[in-house]
């Protein structure tokens, strides 16, 4: 594809630190049309983000309550939920984290100096994120790498601590907009680096329209084919699922 395209596309500044691969992807769902492309990656990657957000002006978890995926979320409780059966965890890696890194101070009231690592493709994320990580000296650390880059993905899987925690809140609609079936792929990877994932999907979309029990289906049915379900609950506004995989795979 055209790099200039790329270029003339990410000249909206909202757009213009995210990675060229996703660019690139969207721009040929786009059929390179710079106005469609745009709409699209606004649609898929902007409108979760509020000018708060973006500017990155907050300094604390005030962050999590300026973010649409997770304004509604309880973390003390959605975190109870997640790891009321754990102990010992020697990393989480967080796939899609938006800004859920402003949320360390809750992890590290459970398990200490747990290592976590926030992977978001939207740059400005990723600074504000790790300013927030050195400021509060955690062991903690944002980068900004594109879900799709598999290999990039696995790298900084196997450098994590064992065991590894994986979270993917609300990121299967991000991936499945630009390549369907691909969740399932990288699902099923990322599964045997990982000894659990937690899943989140919103049980209503943004607009609060219907049809959503429907698309919702297909994940389902899959997790359950390939994995333990270890938890499944629902709790404002989402539904959280805890995977392990199955003892012989
Ligand atoms: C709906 S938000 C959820 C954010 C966070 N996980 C939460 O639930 O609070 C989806 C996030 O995934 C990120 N994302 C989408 N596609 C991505 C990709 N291909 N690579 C990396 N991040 C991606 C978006 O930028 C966005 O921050």
């Amino acid at each position: 594809m055209d790099k200039n395209l790329i270029k003339k596309i990410k000249e909206k500044r909202e757009f213009s630190e995210l990675p060229d691969s996703i660019v690139e992807k969207v721009a040929r769902l786009a059929k390179e049309d710079v106005k469609v492309a745009r709409a699209l990656l606004r649609k898929y990657f902007g409108v979760f983000l509020t000018n708060r957000v973006l500017k990155g002006k907050i300094f604390n978890d005030e962050m999590l309550t300026a973010h649409m995926s997770s304004r509604k979320r309880d973390y003390e409780k959605f975190y109870e939920e997640i790891f009321s059966d754990v102990h010992d965890v020697g990393s989480i890696i967080d796939f899609g984290a938006g800004v859920n890194g402003f949320s360390y101070s809750y992890l590290k009231k459970r398990f200490g100096n747990v290592d976590y690592i926030a992977v978001e493709a939207v740059d400005q994320l990723v600074e504000h994120m790790n300013d927030y990580f050195k400021k509060e000296d955690f062991s903690a650390n944002a980068v900004c790498v594109d879900l799709f880059d598999v290999e990039s993905v696995f790298k900084i899987l196997k450098k994590q601590k064992k065991s590894r925690v994986v979270f993917m809140f609300q990121v299967i609609d991000a991936l499945e907009n630009l390549e369907r079936d691909f969740s399932k792929k990288f699902i099923l990877g990322i599964s045997k680096e990982c000894e659990r994932i937690v899943l989140s999907l919103p049980t209503e979309s943004l607009g609060g329209r219907k049809k959503f029990a429907v698309r919702r289906k297909w994940i389902l049915d899959f997790l359950v084919k390939n994995f333990i379900i270890k938890k499944d609950f629902v709790m404002n506004g989402e539904r959280g699922i805890i995977i392990e995989k199955k003892t012989n795979s």
